[in-house]
Formats: structure tokens, sequence, C-alpha cells
């Protein structure tokens, strides 16, 4: 038998032995070491760059097309974040930044708030296009990015980077210390609720009077879904509303069955001011409880936080 470690080549999803290193080290940020990208990853973005073309054309909003033609993507190779931020940046100051994976969530608004884009730089399987529980870099290039090329919207992500600042910053004057985790928790649940149904699902009026397109970056990167959120008679789509958002569960693993519109992205911009507005009136202290507990890293990064306050 020969050495029992084989290092897996490229930067395939939960493959990458690159990843795991830089994760050991417990870095934020880590460089995007492109070299190692294989052909089978780049066949990977390929594929999924082809075959979801033509149903942006049809179901993404007009910002997310505008955003896709300004950041001059090439369809074949799986892009260099340093190229993207090359057209990226002089639009609204935002630019992607490589993560080695999952980033605790106060860390994770608080990039928002500096116009940094924490950015998976893995991509799926060529095998598995279709099913993908963690994030990789076509969902957060071409799924996210696009969007972050419109002023608007980049004001709107600046803007829950300074909610979880505000969030921190209520709490940290609460004494006790179990009402402390109590109400950062029900508030934590608000903004992520807003975010997913928002940044990740959201749905946007389109031109035509009664037309809706999609924006949210989970619809924007799946295949299957960019076409079901639009066109199934299964979902729901309702006009979005703050008090029914902040307390609505979401479960991950499956095509959302519920989503909710915006009229357009300075409608976006100004619900997050009215999100912080509620925020700072108490009237997310008492959403509804998740089903899954957050985990420990998330409330973790927001007391941390909540101490430097
Ligand atoms: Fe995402």
């Amino acid at each position: 038998m020969g050495s029992a470690t084989t290092i897996a080549p490229g930067l395939t999803t939960t493959e990458a032995s690159f990843i795991e290193e830089a994760r050991s080290h417990g870095q934020l940020f880590i460089e995007q070491p492109y070299d190692l990208y294989s052909k089978e990853n780049h066949q990977a973005w390929a594929s999924l760059y082809r075959r979801i073309t033509p149903r942006w054309e049809r179901y993404a909003n007009a910002r997310f097309l505008e955003g896709i033609r300004a950041l001059r993507l090439d369809p074949l190779r799986v892009p260099r974040l340093e190229d993207v931020n090359r057209f990226l940046c002089p639009l609204t100051g935002f630019e992607a930044r490589a993560v080695a994976g999952y980033v605790p969530a106060f860390l994770f608004f608080d990039c928002l708030r500096n116009r940094q884009f924490p950015t998976t730089i893995t991509i799926r399987r060529s095998d598995r296009l279709d099913y993908l529980p963690e994030p990789d870099i076509f969902h957060d290039i071409a799924g996210h990015v696009p969007m972050h090329t419109d002023p608007a919207f980049a004001d709107t992500l600046v803007r829950f980077g300074r909610c979880a600042h505000t969030a921190a910053e209520l709490v940290s004057g609460v004494k006790d210390e179990s009402e402390k985790l109590r109400r950062l928790s029900s508030i934590q649940n608000a903004l992520q609720r807003f975010f997913w149904f928002t940044i990740e699902f959201g749905l946007m009026r389109g031109e035509k009077a009664g037309e809706l397109k999609a924006y949210g970056s989970g619809l924007m990167s799946s295949y299957g879904e960019i076409v079901h959120c639009l066109e199934s008679p299964d979902v729901q789509r309702y006009p979005i509303q703050m008090e029914w958002v902040v307390n609505q569960h979401f479960e991950i693993d499956h095509y959302q069955p519920l989503l909710f519109v915006v009229n357009d992205f300075e409608h976006l911009f100004e619900l997050l001011g009215q999100l912080e507005q509620w925020m700072k009136d108490g009237k997310l202290d008492n959403v509804t409880p998740g089903w899954r507990d957050m985990s420990e890293a998330d409330v973790r990064s927001f007391l941390d936080a909540s101490l430097n306050k």
C-alpha cells in the first residue's frame, strides 16, 4: 500500500484539501489559488453557465441582466475574482473576496457593511450540477454578484451590515445574560429571515403589469428553481410584508413554496431602513422562534461584537 493520503486535485466542493488547510488556520479571507482549478472544475462552470443563460434572459430582472453584461464573465472558465472586481469595484465599490468556508453571521454582515462580499471559491462536481446544499462559486459569483453592480442593491447590502451592528449595540446594554441571548436570537432570526426572503430568494415586479421577475441569488443560480419560482402553481407569491417575513420559517433543502415580491431595489433599500427602525423600537424582540437552533458560531459572533460596543 502507498501513502494513505491522496490530495484531491481541483477545487471541488467538499473535496478540496487546499480549503481544509486554509480553514484549519482560521483565516477569514484567503487567496484564490487559480491554478488549482481542474479541467473538470472549468467544465462544471461552463455547463452551469451555458444551460442557465436562456433562463436568465427569460426570468431574471433587468438589473441582473445589466449586471451580467457589466461583469463580462467568461462563460467557459471559472472566474478570477480579481477580474470580476475590476469591473465591479468602479460601479459600487463592492468587491468579491475569497473565503475558506462558512463565515459566522455577524462577520458576514460586517463584511457587507465594508462592501466586501465573502465568496466561496470551490465549485460543485460536474456530475452533480443540480443539488448542492453548500454555496459554491457559481452561486456566489453568477447568482449574487451581478446584483452588486446596482447602486440601490449595493446600498441595501450595506444596510444589512449596519443592522447587524445596531443589533450588537442594542443587546450590549442588556445586563441579564439569558435575556440578552434570548433577545439576540430573536433579532438574529428576523435578520436572517429577511436576508433569506430578499437577497437569497426574492422576487420583483417586472416592467409589464402583473409580470414578476426573479432576483434572489438562490433562484438565479438554480437551473430548476428559476423556472419553478415563477411558473409553478404550487408557489405562493405575496407582496412583501415586514411583519410576515420576520416571523416566517424557511427550510433550505427543497424549492421554496412561499416567496415575497418587492417593487424594485429602491423599495428593498427602504425596507431595510424600516427593519432597522423596528429593531430599535423593540419590534424584533419576540419574533417566532426558529425550528432549528442557530449555530453557536453565529450567536457567538454577535455576542463578541456586542462586547466591543
Ligand atoms: Fe447566497
